[in-house]
């Protein structure tokens, strides 16, 4: 009943993002109610595990007491203090040394937003005040990987290089480029070398292409979260940056899914010691439990862009809720967490979440397994040796969504043909052990999608 009247009200009033909006309506809303460690009830009393974290963003999982207490001390003492006008609060002043502290490189400074979306755009305005504060005023364009997600803001949205991100929403801009994605799976380059030897050439290709005077920063993902989780060769993402510095280009790390523990270390940045020049994250900042995005600004940026602000006129760039108070102490609370044990967690149960993963790729419809540390993907396809994807009217995903929540497992059922895997970082061995058994189920459910 109570169900029932919430599909209603949903179906009537609540516009939601990424699906398709008629089918959504037919469908009715699924409702989730609570939620504990890695698992979700649904207002049906289904019990589910998570094994996408929501949206790739619960990382230390449901129920923490320390996160919820934070929070309301917080809102009873001060619900909001703005950072605009030289105000601030205690935890946002202590969150952004923090994250200062926790940081890869010399990303010293911190500029607060919602999420990440709005982080990416951040960027994108400090890239064009810098430049134009430096007198290099022609560096405009901006170039991205193919597959690449940076949010959907009108302007993040057109670096994305995801057709429903741009199909109808005038996307992407002229000064808004991709490169192929280093996509080991499907590639004619066959080995590590060459696939970063391709990337290289590409960039190069481009910005010789635009004129290196009027490019300003090239940016991507150290996992290419909605792309798909492709995952470049060890070594991809440091030979990007070099080329961006021997080009005069910046670089940006775009860490909204892989900060935090997602593949293991607290960003992803340290598997190849990375030292962009911005990096965006979002998501496990507040393992969900609040909104809220973090764009680290480098050192060498942050102190060019001060130096050319006027001494009476303010960087014009900023959001009601930036360092959100509320936000700001959950932040705190939740890297407590991280660092209390849940990134060593992450780094011990990785391998042996992947080790298990992998024994799915025997299963006759899966053609590729994929994943570092919590993030994971598995490729479907009907044969093996010509990777040949199912037929569209298979209805792959949507089978596979339907087939693993009746198992009681929540993926991300992506429309080409690839599940998503990011399970909260609190994940024990054991649980690992559940979600692979109920994954095998899922994917015996597709076994006539050959031919
Ligand atoms: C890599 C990346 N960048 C940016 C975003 C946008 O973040 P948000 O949805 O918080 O605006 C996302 C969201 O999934 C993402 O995966």
């Amino acid at each position: 009943m109570l169900s029932n009247s919430l599909i209603e009200k949903d179906r009537s009033h609540y516009f939601h993002p990424m699906v398709p909006i008629r089918a959504h309506e037919q469908r009715g809303v699924t409702v989730l109610q609570s939620g504990q460690g890695i698992f979700l009830t649904d207002v049906e009393g289904n019990e589910l595990l998570d094994a996408f974290a929501g949206l790739w963003c619960v990382n230390a999982g449901y129920g923490h007491e320390s996160v919820v207490e934070a929070a309301t001390e917080q809102m009873r003492r001060l619900p909001y203090a703005t950072g605009y006008f030289h105000f601030g609060s205690e935890p946002a002043i202590e969150l952004a040394a923090k994250l200062a502290e926790l940081s890869p490189g010399d990303l010293d400074h911190l500029f607060f937003t919602l999420g990440g979306s709005d982080a990416v755009d951040t960027v994108i305005r400090m890239v064009r005040y810098f430049f134009n504060a430096r007198g290099e005023t022609s560096k405009k364009h901006f170039i991205a990987l193919e597959k690449g997600y940076h949010g959907s803001s009108s302007n993040g949205a057109g670096l994305t290089a995801l057709s429903v991100f741009h199909d109808k929403f005038d996307l992407p801009m002229p000064w808004q480029h991709h490169i192929a994605s280093p996509n080991p799976y499907r590639n004619e380059a066959t080995t590590d070398a060459e696939i970063i030897a391709q990337g290289v050439a590409n960039l190069k290709a481009k910005v010789a292409e635009l004129g290196a005077e009027n490019v300003a920063a090239f940016v991507m993902e150290l996992v290419q979260g909605s792309g798909g989780v492709i995952i470049p060769p060890v070594g991809y993402a440091k030979a990007m940056q070099d080329t961006c510095r021997e080009l005069g280009i910046l670089f940006i790390v775009d860490e909204v899914i892989t900060g935090f523990g997602r593949t293991g270390p607290m960003f992803a940045c340290e598997h190849e010691g990375l030292t962009p020049d911005f990096m965006t994250t979002a998501k496990g900042l507040t393992s969900g439990y609040a909104p809220m995005g973090a764009v680290f600004v480098s050192d060498r940026i942050y102190q060019e862009m001060a130096d050319a602000v006027p001494a009476d006129v303010p960087f014009g760039h900023g959001f009601t809720y930036s360092g959100h108070p509320v936000s700001a102490a959950v932040a705190l609370a939740v890297i407590k967490l991280y660092e209390g044990g849940l990134i060593e967690n992450s780094k011990k149960v990785g391998p042996y979440f992947e080790a298990q993963l992998k024994t799915l790729a025997e299963h006759p419809v899966v053609g590729d397994v994929r994943a570092k540390g919590l993030l994971a993907a598995i490729e479907i396809v009907t044969n093996k040796e010509t990777k040949a994807k199912p037929a569209k009217d298979k209805n792959v995903a949507g089978r596979l969504a339907a087939a693993g929540y009746k198992n009681g497992l929540i993926f991300r059922a992506f429309a080409d043909d690839v599940i998503g895997l990011a399970p909260p970082i609190c994940i024990t061995e054991a649980e690992v052990d559940l979600l692979i058994s109920r994954l095998r189920t899922t994917l015996d459910t597709i076994l006539d999608i050959e031919g």
